[in-house]
């Protein structure tokens, strides 16, 4: 008798458990199955700087496969109006086998919105990342050395600290060297990895260094696979596009050059004079109120801090152009010069600042250069900076991975 009440309670338990369960297998396929489409997986998704931020931005990310029909769906942040923008689709060989991009640029923007998009293909479709809008005024971007490294967990601890430190940043820059293999593809995995909590919410700006122009055999290498994973501004010299590139963000004026005369020299004997005339006429073009140039290798000698052939062929159009403050890597040391034009140190002219490093690759042989008035080798732990400019400020804050701060130096107009 006991048994029996224990197996007719169990018994209707179990009934009401493969009741429940048939409801709620019904309203799931009813009301939630045909509505959502499996989740689109999008790999290594990025957006990229583009002329123009108030107007534009570029999205790109790998899949795994093909596809024909990838887009990226965008809206004012909380909108209903739901835009869409169909991507171009790539496929490349690298030494990991072939890969698939995607890449479409947003144009036709708001100024100084945030907008959300998603990428997708077909009917599947991403998360919402944000996406913001140049509104012209004050801004904050954020600056990284040399990101190459043995183990890539280091370039992300000092980029995810650097975001956790200025959430606001509009974008981030890298000054060259972001992988110390240009040509092998796993780093540029590990590179995008490491950047993953940056690069779906704001664009990167990148600057090729001498480690993107190295062959899996480390011979000189064009640099095809950094070229190919940027779609960068094409507003550079004729044939050098996307080595060279200018874009404005808030009230700076920013222009890259490509220092990488020695690993280019067999396809761009003429890579440095093509680059000069360029930049000369692109800041003369910018009635930004900040301007500054960005290089992967110094103008400077290391040895006496003396202009080298890089120094001697720019400097002339960085004082003409009264560029306010260039930045440099390569050497994986933080230095800083005081302001200074046609050689003489007067209070007034361009501040020249060794960027540092953001991965794991020292040089504990680093000496300070006789014009930098801040020197550091940061062997202890890697170093990022910040640049905020507004229409009469300009501001670098050098930090360590840490937040301890190495130097700050401000600007006024
Ligand atoms: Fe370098």
């Amino acid at each position: 008798m006991r048994w029996n009440k224990v197996f007719s309670k169990t018994g209707l338990l179990a009934v009401m458990l493969v009741v429940i369960g048939i409801g709620i297998f019904f309203y799931e396929r009813q009301y939630c199955g045909a509505e959502q489409p499996a989740r689109y997986e999008t790999q290594q998704l990025r957006q990229v700087i583009t002329v123009d931020s108030k107007t534009s931005r570029t999205i790109m990310w790998q899949t795994a496969a093909p596809e024909s029909d990838a887009w990226v769906e965008y809206r004012l942040q909380g909108g209903q109006d739901i835009q869409k923008a169909a991507a171009q689709g790539k496929e490349f060989a690298t030494d990991s086998g072939t890969v698939y991009q995607q890449s479409v640029t947003l144009t036709g923007l708001e100024p100084a919105s945030v907008y959300e998009y998603r990428a997708g293909s077909g009917k599947e479709f991403s998360d919402w990342h944000t996406l913001q809008t140049d509104g012209g005024g004050a801004f904050s971007a954020l600056i990284f050395g040399d990101s190459q490294s043995l183990d890539y967990n280091v370039w992300r601890q000092t980029a995810s600290a650097a975001y956790a430190n200025d959430k606001a940043a509009a974008f981030f820059i890298n000054m060259g060297d972001l992988v110390d293999n240009g040509e092998q593809y796993s780093q540029w995995r590990s590179w995008f990895r490491g950047a993953a909590g940056l690069l779906p919410q704001i664009p990167v700006a990148p600057i090729s260094g001498n480690h993107e122009n190295y062959s899996l055999q480390w011979k000189p290498y064009k640099g095809d696979l950094y070229l190919t994973l940027f779609d960068l501004p094409l507003n550079g010299p004729e044939g050098l596009q996307k080595q060279a590139y200018s874009y404005d963000y808030g009230e700076v004026h920013f222009a890259v050059i490509d220092t990488q005369l020695e690993e280019l020299k067999d396809w761009q004997p003429d890579l440095v004079a093509r680059q000069v005339k360029w930049l000369e006429n692109d800041l003369a073009d910018s009635n930004k109120k900040w301007k500054v140039v960005l290089v992967h290798r110094s103008l400077f000698r290391y040895q006496d801090g003396k202009p080298n052939e890089l120094g001697a062929a720019l400097l002339p159009v960085l004082d003409r152009s009264n560029v306010d403050v260039v930045f440099s890597a390569h050497i994986h040391t933080y230095g800083r010069t005081a302001p200074f034009k046609n050689g003489n140190v007067a209070g007034q002219g361009t501040v020249y600042i060794s960027s540092g490093r953001s991965g794991d690759k020292t040089w504990a042989g680093s000496r300070a250069k006789p014009q930098e008035v801040v020197f550091d080798n940061v062997l202890d732990q890697p170093n990022y900076m910040k640049l905020t400019a507004d229409s009469h400020k300009l501001t670098v804050t050098s930090l360590k991975q840490d937040g301890k701060l190495i130097d700050t130096m401000t600007l006024t107009k």
